[in-house]
């Protein structure tokens, strides 16, 4: 079954106008013959300006958060239809850090999924264990657990994508093997199965987050399970997004 590589940079709260700008433009001029689907997710702030240098690129655009309402009185929040009205294609929903730093539950990153959806897009639903749970040995059944409580229902493999993020990965330098991380990924596309159906599971991309570099990215991708990366640090340097999308295998 042939599921798409998608490599999505997510710049998080990083880049101001005239280097966003900068970035997307040096992204724009390479991103032409790549063998994957290409998605960056900018700051808010930066989307209308960088959405227009990928303009007619292959190269999408996405959020990285949005609230669970279509509008309404939510001073600061951004909903998925003003997402969408900047021509965005994904929104990414329950990243660990807005866990984390905003106490986001499976039961709210299920409902910015669906609310992603209702405004057209598809939704990256982040997943990922914590250092501690994982030396607890308790990765599979954390990850399968978010995963029951942040995938709404009528998920498909067209409106959702998966992102496992060990959050121990995150900034660190530290990566999952490609082994562990495939373990995981197989996990996920199981429980997909078992609660959707096979077709479903066959076709739904699950993305690898957590220190993806140029040096890694090719073991990483070539794991049968891993259909892209969402990436961090290295989305913000051109030439490293870029060969994290040449690493992608030729049969991919
Ligand atoms: P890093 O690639 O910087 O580890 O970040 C991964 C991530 O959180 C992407 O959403």
């Amino acid at each position: 079954m042939s599921r798409r590589v998608l490599i999505a940079g997510n710049w998080k709260m990083n880049g101001l106008l005239s280097d966003g700008v900068a970035l997307a433009h040096s992204i724009a001029e390479r991103a032409w013959d790549k063998n994957c689907s290409l998605l960056v997710c900018p700051p808010a702030t930066l989307l209308m300006a960088v959405g227009e240098e990928f303009a007619d690129t292959p190269v999408a655009v996405g959020g990285q958060d949005c609230h669970v309402a279509e509008n309404g009185a939510h001073t600061g929040d951004i909903s998925a239809s003003m997402l969408a009205d900047l021509h965005c294609r994904y929104i990414i929903t329950g990243h660990s850090e807005r866990r984390a730093d905003h106490g986001e539950t499976d039961e709210i990153v299920q409902a910015k999924a669906k609310a992603a959806w209702a405004a057209g897009m598809a939704a990256i639903i982040c997943v990922g264990e914590t250092e501690a749970e994982r030396e607890a040995g308790d990765t599979l059944s954390v990850i399968s657990s978010q995963c029951a409580g942040s995938i709404p229902d009528g998920a498909t493999a067209k409106n959702t994508v998966i992102a496992y993020e060990p959050v121990w990965a995150i900034g660190t330098g530290k990566t999952a093997t490609p082994d562990d991380a495939q373990a995981v990924h197989a996990h996920i596309r199981a429980d997909l199965a078992k609660r959707f159906d096979d077709d479903m599971a066959a076709r739904t991309r699950i993305l690898y987050g957590g220190s993806m570099k140029p040096s890694n990215a090719a073991d990483l991708l070539a794991q049968p399970d891993i259909d892209g990366g969402l990436i961090g640090g290295a989305s913000m340097k051109a030439e490293d997004f870029l060969a994290i999308a040449d690493a992608v295998p030729q049969d991919a």
